[in-house]
């Protein structure tokens, strides 16, 4: 499906009143020009929660919770980010335009027809199949469970399915991955002998299925999954998360485990918010999806070296979306053990035991770097910040970012800052040879500068500022290297030109710098437009200035400071004589 033009979101968000979505779901009582609320994001009893019609944007002083009308259907009604604006075009009264993607448009209705049919099919053929059942009993599926998940069970037959939907045309059932067309042409049902778990998505339409072996001698792989379709996108998809929302009214927190088996046993056992990935590690994707819904998240390994090599690039995944509020932690089975086996051989407390000792994800990153380097050693503490400081740059800015730096800083001496600043020879020394990234003096992590933030202040007011500055100094600000915000969001307006306010709040709710821009747009005077392009040109010129300043005097710092490769290694040799270079 193609992607919905920015421009059609900025536009409808300018047709809706954020107030008249508020309104829909909470009391709000005029308070001036504003409304205000009890905040349904936290607890109160005394409302901070404020929705303005003239910013078209609501805000809580209680927690911090903001947004535009699009962000307030994502996180109250959880909706994901396509549902929301669907929901607001609805509102509108207007149609959802997309981009062409090179495909011809469809509508994909008639698709989750074609597989709540499939399904129908499936259930019905498990009743009919003693054999399936008893192998569920076997694995200790009861029949509500089996219902809750909606299993059922994919005859042997070449073409049950077929037979069975022959009201639908085969090419849909072949564009819904139900069918599949061999070499010779022949059409045949993809699913035989299976037992099969529909896959749902949040709002529990059935988008795949993934089918198991009841016998050991079947053909094909143990598990097979419905392939990608219009509908279902592996690495996106979570199996379980649809039946743990409806199943427990809040979620606090996901347990992530690899298979379908272990999701239904653990429901089973009484674990109700367990979810799987299909056969793949996590995702950025996923761990996106995972902290809409909850605000801790659990990922469940196996014991052994494939376990631990899966959890690390879980947390390389995770990274980008870790932040306050978020919480992500490792737990590890004993080598040989499922979730399934797990609860099935020693129950619930055993497996919520191993969950509640879950070690948390930065500790696990830090511990893991750690192992086999002697932290007395300058060497080994410089090959950690290297190791460390790219893996906390992908965390987005904020508060544990900050406490991460710390850590580092503690463990090594080595700011984060200071390894970030001699980034070149990151690389090279991760490429091999000495590392020359001898501390300069530790710095604090960067923050928005003053004038950072009076032109973001600026922009805020009116996005459209940026086209007062001459193009070639626009260009000199796109092509600048690093991602202060202020230039993030001169680049995000130079790929949205019609981005208005909301649009940007939209675009960066979710993250630390939301919470910035609020304080910016509501805490900064407003200027007359003239005043605004004036200082705004103005404020870039100096803003390149400073940056071409800053660079020079980077450039200069590291000739003199960093050390040349001989005379690390004289420095490392006197240490390894026990001399102490620091005392001459
Ligand atoms: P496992 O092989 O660990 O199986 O695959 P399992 O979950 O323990 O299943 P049981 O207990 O033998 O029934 C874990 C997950 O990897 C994917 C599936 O999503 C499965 O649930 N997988 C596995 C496949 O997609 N294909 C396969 O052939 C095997
Ligand atoms: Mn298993």
């Amino acid at each position: 499906m193609g992607r919905i033009p920015q421009s059609f979101i900025n536009d409808l968000l300018g047709r809706i009143d954020v107030v008249d979505v508020v309104d829909a779901r909470l009391t709000l009582k005029k308070a001036g020009k504003e409304y205000r609320a009890l905040c349904p994001f936290h607890n109160e009893k005394t409302p901070s929660f404020w929705v303005s019609p003239e910013k078209q944007f609501y805000h809580c002083f209680g927690c911090g919770a903001s947004g535009t009308a699009l962000t307030f259907l994502m996180e109250f009604d959880r909706m994901e980010f396509v549902e929301a604006v669907e929901t607001l075009a609805a509102m509108a009264g207007v149609e959802v335009p997309r981009e062409d993607s090179g495909r011809p448009h469809q509508d994909h209705g008639d698709l989750y027809g074609v597989m709540a049919q499939a399904e129908r099919y499936f259930r019905r053929s498990l009743k009919e199949s003693p054999a399936a059942v008893a192998y569920l009993k076997k694995r200790g599926l009861s029949g509500e469970v089996a219902r809750d998940f909606g299993i059922g069970f994919a005859p042997d037959s070449w073409d049950g399915l077929k037979t069975s939907l022959d009201s639908v045309p085969e090419a849909k059932l072949l564009e819904a991955g139900l069918l599949t067309r061999a070499e010779s042409g022949r059409v045949y049902d993809r699913f035989r002998g299976r037992v099969m778990f529909p896959i749902r998505d949040t709002r529990g339409r059935i988008i795949g299925f993934g089918g198991r072996l009841t016998g050991s001698d079947g053909d094909g792989p143990k598990y097979l999954n419905s392939p990608e379709t219009p509908l279902f996108h592996k690495g996106r998809e979570l199996y379980g998360l649809y039946e743990a929302r409806r199943a427990l009214r809040k979620l606090e927190a996901l347990i992530v485990v690899e298979g379908y088996m272990d999701v239904v046993a653990l429901a089973q056992a009484g674990i109700a918010n367990a979810v799987a990935t299909l056969g793949t590690s996590a995702t950025p994707e996923h761990f996106q999806k995972l902290f809409r819904y909850a605000g801790e998240v659990v990922c469940c390994f196996d014991g052994d070296n494939a376990g631990r090599q899966a959890a690390w690039r879980a947390l390389e995944s995770a990274l980008p979306h870790l932040g306050e509020g978020r919480q992500l932690k490792f737990m590890f089975l004993p080598e040989g053990e499922d979730p399934d086996s797990l609860v099935r051989a020693r129950g619930k407390g055993a497996f919520l035991a191993l969950a509640d000792a879950a070690e948390p994800a930065i500790e696990y990153l830090f511990n893991r770097l750690k192992l086999g380097l002697d932290l007395g050693n300058l060497d080994h503490r410089a090959r950690l910040a290297n190791l460390a400081a790219p893996m906390i740059e992908k965390v987005p800015d904020g508060i544990l970012r900050e406490l991460m730096g710390r850590r580092l800083e503690e463990l090594t001496g080595f700011s984060g800052a200071s390894v970030r600043q001699s980034g070149a020879s990151v690389r090279r020394s991760r490429a091999g040879g000495v590392d020359p990234a001898i501390p300069s003096r530790p710095l604090a992590a960067p923050r928005l500068s003053a004038l950072s933030r009076r032109l973001l202040a600026r922009l805020l007011q009116n996005p459209r500022v940026v086209l007062c500055v001459p193009p070639d100094t626009r260009q000199a600000l796109l092509e600048q290297a690093d991602s202060d915000l202020f230039l993030q969001i001169v680049k995000y307006l130079d790929e949205n030109p019609e981005a208005d306010t909301a649009a940007i709040l939209g675009r960066w709710s979710g993250t630390a710098e939301h919470g910035v821009l609020l304080g910016l747009l509501n805490g900064a005077p407003r200027l007359s437009e003239e005043g605004l392009q004036g200082e705004f040109a103005e404020g870039v010129a100096q803003y390149l200035e400073q940056r071409h300043r800053a660079e020079r005097r980077r450039r200069l710092a590291r000739v003199q400071q960093e050390p040349t490769r001989e005379e690390f290694l004289a420095y490392w040799a006197l240490r390894s004589n026990g001399a102490d270079p620091e005392r001459g």
